[in-house]
């Protein structure tokens, strides 16, 4: 039985005063209830230690955006996966199509972080997912498919490495593709991956309380990666509850 996993993705939002408020909100909300799901929020990195301190004691996992392939180093800028380990992350998310296009990250990169992220004791969430011309042109299977074999670490396990599915079209926009659509990738991603049938796969791209519940119930649809929604603490909070 795989164990619905509802993460956060907050993007570059959020400053000090706004970023501890929406994470104590969120551990407020998570405290008093039992939980049918994992709960994770990843904030921006200058966020992560007091969004840490805001859920200390509650069911709230914190990660990171990104890491570098590397442990430590001469890298001016960057963030080492043994960093946020250090800090008490235990998430973090990798190859998001906005660093994908934004720093042209491939495929052997984000597979290269991936494999660091296990080194340091963090899950990965490895994220795939077509843009609309692909999608048009019947390519989504093709794509997804040679992401994921250029993406997921050697020597990861079902247990220890997540993959998020976001159509790149379907992000901040309100469409997402149809519910078929869905299963359909997500039941390849799960044939493909080669991590065995445990591996949860997260469904990412305009999810939102209204349609939460039955993206939820799709049979390889194994939690969220919640982007816009993700910033109202009611909001994330009601797509938690939509878990089946
Ligand atoms: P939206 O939920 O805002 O569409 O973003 C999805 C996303 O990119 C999460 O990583």
């Amino acid at each position: 039985m795989r164990r619905k996993l509802i993460a956060g993705n907050w993007k570059m939002n959020g400053l000090l005063a706004d970023g501890v408020s929406l994470a104590s909100q969120v551990a407020e909300l998570a405290k008093p209830r039992s939980h049918d799901c994992d709960l994770l929020i990843c904030p921006p990195f200058t966020l992560l230690i007091e969004a840490l301190r805001a859920v200390a004691g509650t069911p709230v996992a914190v990660g990171g955006q990104d890491c570098h392939a590397k442990l430590s180093g001469a890298h001016t800028g960057d963030v080492s996966p043994q960093m946020l380990t250090d800090l008490g992350c235990r998430y973090v998310i990798l190859g998001h199509s906005e660093r994908r296009a934004d720093h042209g990250e491939t495929d052997a990169e984000v597979k290269a972080k991936a494999e660091a992220a296990l080194a340091a004791n963090l899950t990965p969430i490895v994220c795939v997912g077509e843009t609309e011309s692909e999608r048009d042109s019947g390519k989504t299977l093709e794509v997804v498919g040679r992401q994921l074999k250029g993406s997921l670490p050697e020597g990861g396990t079902a247990e220890k490495v997540v993959i998020a599915y976001e159509p790149v079209w379907a992000i901040g926009t309100g469409r997402t593709p149809t519910l078929d659509e869905v299963e359909e990738v997500h039941a390849m991603i799960r044939r493909e991956s080669g991590l065995g049938a445990g591996v949860r796969i997260l469904y990412g791209g305009s999810m939102k309380p209204s349609n939460a519940k039955e993206l939820l119930a799709l049979p390889d649809v194994d939690g969220g990666l919640i982007g816009g929604a993700s910033l109202k603490a009611a909001d994330f909070w009601a797509i938690a509850s939509a878990c089946p």
